[in-house]
């Protein structure tokens, strides 16, 4: 996988793409390729043209070499560079020049684990790792690139080292750099907010900087830390791709330059914006890792290799592949109103429909009765839950079901006892009012006595051994980012420390209790990244429970995540974030192809759909197996509908799910070309069991129902009649 030639060439090849690099005669880190999948990396053009540019500043004296147009690893400030640094910083002297010149490499075929911050898993995989040396300010700085030989995934982070005796600050430390030639590229990326989180835009690469990032102490739904520079017009099957995520949660930057000579520059990282690092002599500072992903079929291929490798070396090994409990969460059932003999009943129609788990959602602790208080104070509400949630855990558990149980833990309410006992403890700069956010602070994470109190609170509860989830939940974006545990000049580190902080508590958590399904949450979609995936299966997508609210939503989620990692239930209609009135089937089948699925409805809603919910939840239960390790494609997306297909990890079925959004009269008869099937296999649909032909399936397609509007006439399948309409076919593969 990873070839180095005499003259330092270094190639990292597998059979999904190559990454080439060499050390130019300068000494400096010059990229190459990085692209389909190269039969003799080592022979790609081992150079960059040079030329002497009018008005061109050369690099440190030597002719035709500017560093300006020259492609390079890992690109710093002012040294003829002028584009948008992977490292900045200030020295000993005063000045932010910093000259990276290399200085040795080695390959390791253990990937090195990162200690605080979380890392992707290795196996079958090697690690290049290259020192590249400031000998001036003696900065060392580590790149590590882990390719694997079945993934079509490259792993970067940066490990930046002080070796001399006087601080260096560090002001950016991006994870990676990608310089990419000049040609007609495309942005695509995700934005959003509460509600509408993962919302598609295609740009054109502008010249200049374009830039998606958060500031707000979560990586954020206002643009999920994710970016893809296509190919212009690829689409779902045609197209290269060059796509980036994080494995990080806090404030990121995406950046994306497209400078003088039009070669685009991507950067990954941390967000340089109010970052600051101080590098003490001997000490060191690791980047977060950067993923990057290369498919040259368009955006189809791209997700698959995302899926794969998210499920395989991201997400908590323990869960890949598990099917999910089917469940029925108290939240927008009864709010705050709960109380145990609220929840027994619940847990009752839960059973009555077939449900596996019982989830108590916000309102179980002392005196939270609605958002303004209690957030903090961890112990059960003495007069709604008079025998406290180990009981009631053993209770729920009693009646054949599993339990689990919501906690906001980063978060305090002024009304709580912890804030009374603490002032100091949360997020704040001295001598201004701290800004509330859904009536509460933040805690200041990047304490560690903070870390401890919050680990004793949750193992007090989860110590009593009936507990099987947990809804981690996080409901506000940081303000006075500032900390009372750490001197003046570093309080620009305080949301990375925040972060740290964190990945402790959820480490020391999912050791001690590792059967427990975690699911991340940020009032939805807002800290839906890979760092917190690392610990948590599940990650409950966004609070937007209307399902075609939720049809761009999970759409835009699939760019990068398997559904295997999401969660998705049937809520009340009309709907109670955007009004609307909809099918319990479109409810269902919306969320059909998550991996946990489940209600969040009331006792009367229950028992009038009773049958119906008993079906789709048996439906659910059947197909919980089939819902984890399986291939999910994006088959149409417009307007006015959507088509989603899904193959399980084996092959043997085929799931279809077609929504029509808006009727009207007389519409044209729409197909379904399949993906992905054998095509000299056949298909028997399973609601009347005839036989289609893998090739026709894929090459002419299955024709989709009509939605009713007139007459309805036997031969055609139908789909309900009206608005929001939607269907879901089964298909069986034929034994050969
Ligand atoms: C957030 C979550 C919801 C619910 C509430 C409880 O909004 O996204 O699912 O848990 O908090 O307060």
């Amino acid at each position: 996988m990873i070839t180095v030639s005499e003259n330092n060439i270094f190639a990292l090849t597998n059979s999904y793409f190559s990454y080439v690099f060499r050390v130019s005669p300068e000494g400096i880190l010059e990229h190459l390729h990085y692209g389909g999948s190269l039969r003799d990396p080592l022979k790609v053009a081992t150079h960059h043209l040079r030329t002497q540019r009018e008005v061109a500043t050369n690099f440190q004296g030597g002719p035709y070499f500017s560093l300006s147009d020259t492609p390079q690893e890992y690109p710093s400030f002012g040294t003829s560079d002028f584009r948008f640094p992977a490292l900045h910083g200030r020295n000993s002297d005063g000045n932010t020049v910093f000259s990276l010149h290399y200085k040795k490499h080695k390959i390791v075929t253990d990937k090195p684990r990162l200690k605080k911050l979380p890392s992707a898993r290795g196996g079958d995989s090697e690690t290049l790792i290259v020192t590249l040396e400031d000998v001036l300010h003696k900065l060392e700085v580590e790149l590590h690139y882990t390719i694997y030989q079945d993934y079509g995934v490259l792993v970067r982070s940066t490990k930046l080292k002080n070796k001399g005796d006087k601080e260096i600050q560090l002001q950016h430390a991006f994870s990676s750099a990608l310089d990419l030639p000049p040609q007609d590229y495309e942005i695509l990326h995700l934005h959003g907010t509460w509600s509408r989180e993962f919302n598609e835009e295609r740009i054109d690469v502008p010249k200049g900087r374009f830039v998606v990032d958060s500031a707000r102490g979560t990586s954020s739904a206002a643009h999920n830390p994710f970016i893809a520079i296509v190919q212009k017009g690829a689409t779902e099957e045609h197209g290269r791709v060059h796509a980036t995520t994080l494995m990080y949660s806090g404030n990121f930057a995406l950046s994306v330059e497209k400078g003088e000579f039009e070669d685009v520059r991507l950067l990954a990282g941390i967000n340089p914006y109010n970052f600051h690092w101080r590098l003490k002599p001997g000490k060191k500072f690791c980047t977060p890792e950067a993923l990057h992903v290369y498919a040259d079929k368009g955006l189809r291929s791209m997700s698959h290799i995302w899926h794969e490798f998210v499920r395989d070396k991201v997400s908590p090994e323990r869960f890949r592949h598990k099917p999910r409990p089917t469940y029925l969460n108290t939240w927008e059932a009864a709010y705050f109103d709960v109380d145990e003999t609220k929840v027994l009943h619940l847990a009752d129609k839960a059973k009555d429909i077939g449900v596996d788990m019982l989830v108590l959602d916000d309102g179980w602790f002392e005196g939270r009765r609605d958002d303004t208080s209690s957030l903090g104070d961890w112990t059960a509400d003495k007069k709604r839950f008079p025998s406290g949630i180990p009981a009631l855990a053993a209770k729920v558990k009693a009646k054949g079901l599993k339990f689990g149980i919501w906690f906001e833990p980063e978060m305090v309410n002024p009304k709580s006892q912890l804030f009374k006992n603490h002032p100091d403890w949360i997020l704040h700069v001295p001598g201004r009012k701290p800004s509330l956010g859904r009536n509460q602070l933040t805690l200041d994470l990047s304490r560690p006595e903070v870390i401890d109190y919050l680990y004793g609170q949750i193992d007090n509860i989860l110590s009593c051994g009936d507990i099987d989830y947990v809804k981690w939940d996080m409901n506000r974006n940081m303000t006075e980012v500032g900390s009372a545990g750490l001197p003046k000049n570093r309080q620009r580190e305080v949301s990375h420390r925040y972060m740290i902080g964190l990945y402790d508590l959820l480490k020391r958590l999912t050791k001690k209790y590792p059967d427990i399904l975690f699911e991340n949450c940020a009032s939805g979609g807002n800290r839906f990244d890979l760092g917190m995936l690392s610990f948590m299966a599940q990650n409950w997508t966004s609070d937007m429970c209307d399902p075609i609210g939720r049809l761009e939503i999970i759409n835009g989620c699939s760019y990068l995540f398997p559904l295997d990692v999401t969660a998705a239930y049937i809520g009340p209609s009309p709907n109670h974030q955007n009004g609307r009135k909809s099918s319990i089937d479109t409810r269902f089948n919306a969320g059909a192809f998550c991996a946990a699925r489940g209600i969040s409805l009331n006792e009367t809603d229950i028992e009038e759909n009773k049958d119906q919910l008993q079906n789709l939840m048996q439906f659910a239960k059947n197909s919980a197996e089939d819902m984890v390790g399986g291939r999910f494609d994006r088959l149409i997306k417009t307007d006015t509908e959507v088509c989603w297909q899904y193959t399980t990890r084996d092959e043997t079925k085929v799931y279809l799910a077609y929504f029509h959004i808006l009727a009207a009269p007389n519409l044209p008869f729409r197909r379904a070309r399949m993906v992905g099937l054998n095509p000299n296999a056949d298909y028997t649909l399973v609601e009347d069991g005839v036989r289609y032909a893998g090739d026709a399936l894929m090459q002419s397609g299955m024709p989709l129902p009509y939605v009713a509007t007139g007459q309805v006439n036997e031969n055609v399948r139908y789909m309900a009649k009206g608005d929001f309409s939607s269907y879901l076919f089964v298909f069986e593969k034929v034994a050969q």
